[in-house]
């Protein structure tokens, strides 16, 4: 399974929220690595409980740099936190329960989540953070 590049593209034009969704990357990487050599079943259940730490953090991150700022579409911003962290929780009770086909819909998940976070969500606030003069 390929492995899931950051590039500059993903710049969301700030250097801290950058660095978290690098990190996110590798923590989907490390499921495509497992499952590419057959461990997916293995680590599914450890990857989504950092994921979902992690995410979580990193949305407490955002939404305070937005809310300093008034940013419009916070609303939207956290309701897509919101359904997130409720999709991830279920897929991680599917784990417990040794659902099979779980780490390839997680892997898909996370990866399509990942890109329409940073490509759509995120995008919309960068030029707004970037005009209050936060990089
Ligand atoms: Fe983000």
């Amino acid at each position: 399974m390929p492995i899931f590049t950051w590039n500059d593209s993903y710049s969301v034009s700030v250097v801290a929220m950058d660095n978290q969704h690098k990190k996110i990357f590798d923590l989907i990487n490390q499921l495509h690595n497992a499952m590419s050599t057959g461990k997916g079943k293995e680590i599914i259940g450890s990857v989504l409980e950092e994921m979902l730490s992690y995410t979580k953090t990193h949305f407490t991150a955002e939404e305070k740099v937005l809310e300093r700022y008034n940013y419009p579409e916070l609303a939207e911003q956290k309701q897509q936190h919101a359904i997130y962290i409720k999709k991830v929780t279920e897929m991680q009770e599917k784990a417990r329960s040794g659902n099979l086909t779980l780490s390839l819909e997680a892997s898909q998940f996370l990866k399509d989540w990942l890109l329409n976070h940073i490509l759509v969500i995120d995008k919309k606030y960068a030029e707004f953070l970037n005009t209050k003069g936060e990089k």
